[in-house]
């Protein structure tokens, strides 16, 4: 099943079996510089990514568990943090579960508190993909595959999903989404990796300087659900536009900060989508222990900051170190939260004479590549 071009390629192997006895398969993409991505057929879940730091020390930076039974534990399903995993049919919020099409009311699956959330009860982050692994002239890679049925999770229509993530030998990793359907629905794919730059299992994100390419923000009520207001950032403790660290003004008295418990909260990139050839740059990280830079460009219009504020210690991680509050962030690029009932976002609707197409780049560097 070895893909080698050297130590380039994609290797598959057994990563164990799903409590109905499937059978999941975890595929190591290697570039030519040694950067490898671990992705499983369960979920589309990033399991692991080794960056080298400003020394060249390849380390790896996204939480998760070096087993199938962490991602299956009870303990892992009362957290639900949707560790790099691929989110749909919704990332993020829609209100009360509910939303009207055409003149229908949906109801969909309510999996936080009245709302629904990253797709429901079973979202496409637990949904088994079929997985074909490859590698051509622009990186290492798999395609993974998901046909969600019509009424799954209370969504109209029958949606085909593919998501292809591809490892580049300039240490990219492109993340390529494409869904059609049979009739109106929303979507709106997301990839769910919470990064710790210094390393997983490092207590903190707070001192991981962060920019982010957004004028504005979505503020949200009590229930992290968008009030509609578009609010520029100027002034507040989400102006990121200038490089500024994570824990600076997140313990300020500001009401959006205690509403998300911390960062949690979607930028405004843009109103519309950017090209599939020119995804534009949405945010940078920098962690100056280790001199790691990640850099985020997305054609999507959104971007959610999530700050780790739910990671509450009690489920431990590869390194056998338990993930604590704020030790890992997410950027996940996307629409806007509960655009289904707002008009005025950018539309999450895909009508059946549409294809729905998505690209989002994360670059690796380090500090020592800057002149
Ligand atoms: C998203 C949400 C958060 C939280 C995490 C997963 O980022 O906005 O509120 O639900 O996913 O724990």
């Amino acid at each position: 099943m070895a893909h080698h071009v050297g130590n380039r390629g994609v290797e598959a192997a057994p990563f164990g079996e799903l409590p109905d006895g499937r059978e999941v398969t975890l595929y190591r993409l290697t570039n030519a510089d040694g950067m490898t991505v671990e992705v499983m057929n369960y979920g589309g879940i990033i399991v692991s990514l080794k960056a080298p730091d400003r020394e060249g020390n390849v380390e790896d930076i996204v939480l998760g568990f070096d087993t199938l039974d962490g991602y299956l534990s009870e303990a892992y399903r009362r957290l639900n943090p949707y560790f790099g995993a691929l989110i749909g049919r919704y990332g993020n919020r829609i209100d009360q579960g509910r939303f009207s099409l055409d003149g229908t009311t949906y109801q969909l699956a309510t999996n936080d508190g009245d709302n629904h959330l990253h797709g429901g009860e079973e979202g496409f982050d637990r949904r088994l993909w079929q997985a074909e692994p490859f590698s051509d002239e622009n990186g290492e890679g798999v395609i993974l595959h998901y046909v969600s049925e019509d009424g799954e999770e209370g969504y109209p229509g029958r949606l085909e999903a593919t998501v292809t993530y591809t490892l580049t030998d300039d240490n990219a990793l492109e993340v390529s989404y494409r869904a059609e359907t049979d009739r109106a629905t929303p979507v709106n794919l997301t990839q769910h990796s919470y990064f710790n730059l210094s390393g997983e299992g490092d207590p903190s994100i707070l001192d991981h300087v962060l920019t982010i390419h957004g004028d504005a923000f979505t503020p949200v009520d009590e229930t992290l659900i968008p009030t509609g207001e578009i609010r520029d950032v100027a002034g507040t403790p989400f102006d990121f536009r200038q490089p500024t660290p994570i824990g600076r003004r997140i313990g300020d008295d500001n009401r959006q900060l205690a509403r998300g418990g911390g960062y949690d909260h979607n930028f405004v990139l843009a109103m519309d989508n950017a090209p599939l050839d020119a995804p534009r740059s949405a945010a940078r990280v920098v962690d100056p222990d280790s001199g790691r830079v990640l850099e985020i460009a997305t054609t999507e219009p959104g971007l959610q900051f999530y700050s780790g504020n739910f990671l509450d210690g009690s489920v431990t991680g590869k390194g056998g170190e338990p993930y604590l509050k704020r030790s890992g962030f997410a950027l996940e690029t996307q629409h806007f939260p509960d655009s289904p009932n707002r008009p005025d976002f950018p539309s999450t609707i895909l009508e059946p004479d549409e294809t729905y197409r998505s690209l989002t780049v994360y670059r690796f560097s380090t500090d020592a590549d800057d002149d």
